[in-house]
């Protein structure tokens, strides 16, 4: 029984470790993409959207750095090793710039959905997945503020899980291309799908983790 239980988590911490390692380094190379467009060069801009971005630089610039923070930080957010009283103050501080970058990065990506690539159907799903962010954002910030670790804990998975709607749409559009769908078809389900399927995974890593009494 004890043996079976041993094997049980031991195999538990492996699949956490390889999942956390791909999603960091998945995280890392969307930082790496992302990080293109901070050159100003307009031949870097996603062709279909180039004159949207020469008009609303400001505005894609704010949400591409907001969004390349929380990118990078957030898998950082997650070791064990960091809510330690060793590293609780850096945890702090990450924590904070994290939200700011949540925060810009949402506001500006809500402003930028109003103008986004595929019309109505994708302008929607753009919209929703921003304002999603920054209520789990904000539901984050609010329960640490009252010291309710384990809500606190669980909104800042469903952000994360937000965040890398950057990352599964990326992969998405792979997809899609393979399949031979139209880029523009594509792009309206990408917009979409890039962040439904993260939150239905966040949901279930919440009810995994969530102590047994919790109601909540
Ligand atoms: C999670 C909430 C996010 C929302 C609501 C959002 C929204 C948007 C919108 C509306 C656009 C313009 C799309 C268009 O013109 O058709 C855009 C572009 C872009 N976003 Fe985000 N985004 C989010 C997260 C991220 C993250 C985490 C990154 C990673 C750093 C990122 C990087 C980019 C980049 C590089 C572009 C330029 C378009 C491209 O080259 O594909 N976004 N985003």
């Amino acid at each position: 029984m004890k043996a079976t239980q041993n094997a049980t988590s031991l195999s538990g911490r492996i699949l956490k470790s390889v999942g956390w390692s791909v999603m960091t380094l998945l995280a890392l190379l969307m930082f790496i993409l992302a990080s293109r467009y901070l050159t100003l060069n307009p031949e870097v801009y996603f062709p279909e959207q180039r004159a949207v971005y020469l008009a609303h630089t400001a505005g894609i610039l704010i949400h591409i750095m907001g969004a390349m923070l929380a990118t990078i930080i957030g898998p950082f957010q997650f070791l064990p090793k960091i809510i330690t009283n060793r590293y609780l103050n850096l945890h702090r501080w990450l924590g904070r710039i994290y939200l700011l970058g949540v925060l810009l990065g949402g506001l500006a990506g809500l402003y930028m959905a109003f103008l986004a690539y595929g019309g109505l159907p994708a302008r929607l799903g753009f919209a929703s997945l921003a304002l999603l962010w920054l209520l789990c954002g904000f539901m984050a910030y609010r329960y640490i503020r009252k010291r309710e670790i384990q809500l606190h804990r669980q909104w800042m998975i469903r952000t994360y899980a937000l965040t890398f709607a950057a990352v599964t749409l990326r992969l998405w559009q792979v997809v899609f291309q393979v399949a031979g769908v139209e880029f523009i078809n594509g792009y309206i389900a990408v917009a979409w799908l890039s962040w439904i399927p993260n939150l239905l995974v966040a949901e279930w890593i919440v009810n995994q983790i969530r102590p047994k009494r919790e109601s909540r």
